[in-house]
């Protein structure tokens, strides 16, 4: 066979993996392979611009010589790696074919990842990890295992210089589970895509539950449940052009400032709504994501961790055509207070945001943190001081909107002036105070208000007590207070928010800031 003949050859057994009836099982489980080409190869072509995928390692092979793993020798070993273009910007790329040896991890494959990895940091470019795996290629042991490690080191030397997105489409188990999670996001594909650490027949011999591996580790459980998921698709196809959006707010390392778009939208557009979006009665909810989509560009948000805390809001969106990280209080689920995950959820988005040079605006509506034994003996306050720690370290541009409540401690922690907010404004419907007038009126008066003498009934008591709170909301539970001493740059009428959240911003273009000198800092983990 002369050697053209050879390169061909080669090739072709690259892109048919793990042959015909192992693609044609894959696709019976909904996944997309086996069209005509490889489910990996074809994945990439989905995600990638056009003809723009280059590949790298194709003619690799594994080395194991047990278990009769010599005469299944398949060029590319499973693994389909390389770089290509989304939206004209570089990007490296892997896919897991689960068609050969279930998509599992050998020495060889865990090279071919690491080499894309390395390449990716010195030319300052995203990674994306197409995930299908089941897990360590169990023929190679140790060596397989080693692979994992090699990885996790480079997702960790590359966490914060470059964005590493990655997408489960199929089952990743065991330890495979942390590369990915030590990644930036997560996308989950409907049905077919389920992580865990250990799967359901190790949980039943050890613990005695019965659960399938849906309910142990499926999309929904972890972007509902667990907050391990970012996104959930509902099909390859969905996730991989839900991976593409995103790619279009992030820069391509922590070098650059991320990519503007141009916008049909005026940045001097008012919007009226908002001047009523807020209910009179200040115990009432209403959706924050409205006031979200009335002032940021096109009403465009494209949310992270949409269904996991949902008391918290966090995604991206532009505006004036740049990228800003939106976090948002929701008074319309748990009334927006700060509890453990939405803590959690929220001190990550700020942390990749700052290391990404992608600006923060926060709308703050936050009655407190959540009382009750569960949240403290869960750590809130070890949870709750990570999103103080994420605001108060993040050096890019910060902007602050208190549209009602901020009391108590998480008015110092949504992204106050005292923590480096460079600009916050409040709409006159805020209450800033360290508390909510009925709780303030219950401590500061209880002696008073407690039926010791004076007044005398029940009903003068409840009067006077009224009384009390009304005099408390009128004289704390406003943004004037926190505007005299200039905690708050400026008070102003919700349809303006646009306007002035944009001018702010690009007053802001330039901002420099920095920490001290440190090796790293000690986030409460
Ligand atoms: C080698 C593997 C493999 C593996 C699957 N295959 N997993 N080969 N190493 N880890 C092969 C199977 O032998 C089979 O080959 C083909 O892939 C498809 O597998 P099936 O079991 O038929 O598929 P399915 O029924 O869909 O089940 C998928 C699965 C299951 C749930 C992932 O294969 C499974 O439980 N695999 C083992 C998972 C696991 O425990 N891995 C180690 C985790 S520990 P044929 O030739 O029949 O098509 C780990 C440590 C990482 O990964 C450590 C990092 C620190």
């Amino acid at each position: 066979m002369n050697r053209l003949e050879e390169l061909r050859r080669r090739h072709e057994a690259a892109e048919q993996g793990g042959g015909e009836d192992r693609r044609a099982r894959q696709h019976k489980e909904g996944k997309l392979s086996a069209r005509e080409r490889l489910s990996a190869r074809e994945r990439i072509e989905l995600l990638l611009d056009e003809s723009s995928f280059e590949e790298l390692d194709k003619l690799v092979t594994h080395r194991c010589r047990d278990f009769g793993m010599d005469d299944q020798v398949i060029p590319g070993d499973g693994f389909v790696t390389g770089y290509g273009r989304i939206d004209g910007r570089l990007v490296y790329v892997f896919a897991q074919d689960f068609t050969v040896f279930g998509g599992s991890l050998s020495e060889t494959n865990a090279q071919k990842i690491c080499k894309i990895m390395d390449l990716a940091l010195k030319t300052g470019s995203p990674v994306i990890g197409l995930n299908d795996s089941g897990g360590a290629r169990i023929q190679e042991g140790v060596v397989s295992l080693a692979g994992y490690a090699d990885i996790f080191l480079r997702n960790t030397l590359s966490s914060g210089v470059v964005p590493q997105i990655s997408a489960i489409m199929g089952p990743c188990a065991g330890g495979a589970v942390y590369s990915p999670a030590i990644t930036d996001f997560v996308f989950m594909v409907e049905r077919t895509s389920y992580m865990f650490v250990t799967g359901p027949d190790v949980i039943k011999t050890v613990t005695h539950e019965d659960v399938t591996k849906e309910k142990l580790g499926g999309s929904m459980t972890h972007n509902s449940v667990s907050g391990v998921g970012h996104f959930i698709a509902p099909d390859d196809a969905e996730c991989l052009r839900m991976i593409r959006e995103l790619l279009g707010y992030l820069p391509q390392n922590n070098r650059e400032d991320p990519p503007r778009r141009a916008t049909n939208d005026p940045i001097d557009r008012m919007d009226a709504a908002l001047d009523t979006i807020v209910p009179q009665e200040s115990s009432l909810p209403y959706d924050m994501k409205d006031v979200i989509h009335r002032v940021v560009d096109e009403g465009q948000l494209f949310e992270v961790h949409e269904h996991w805390a949902r008391n918290i809001v966090v995604g991206f969106a532009r505006l004036d055509g740049r990228p800003v990280g939106i976090v948002a209080n929701q008074p319309a689920f748990l009334a927006g207070c700060l509890d453990i995950n939405s803590s959690v959820k929220g001190a990550r988005f700020v942390r990749f945001c700052d290391a990404f040079n992608i600006p923060l605006l926060t709308f703050e509506d936050v009655p407190g943190f959540l009382p009750g034994t569960e949240q403290e003996f869960g750590g809130i306050i070890r949870h709750g001081a990570k999103l103080l720690y994420a605001f108060a370290e993040a050096t890019v541009p910060k902007i602050t909107v208190i549209t009602r409540k901020a009391y108590g401690g998480a008015y110092c922690v949504m992204g106050s002036k005292h923590i480096r907010t460079d600009i916050n404004l409040a709409w006159p419907s805020a209450e800033i105070a360290v508390m909510g007038p009925e709780g303030a009126v219950n401590i500061v008066y209880r002696r008073e208000l407690s039926g010791t003498g004076i007044p005398a009934c029940v009903h003068d008591q409840n009067a006077a007590r009224q009384q009390k709170i009304e005099e408390f909301r009128e004289r704390f539970a406003n943004p004037f207070v926190a505007a005299e001493r200039g905690y708050v740059d400026d008070v102003i009428e919700p349809h303006e928010t646009r306007p002035r959240v944009i001018r702010a911003l690009r007053m802001l273009e330039n901002k420099v800031d920095s920490m001290p000198r440190k090796k790293h800092g000690n986030i409460p983990l």
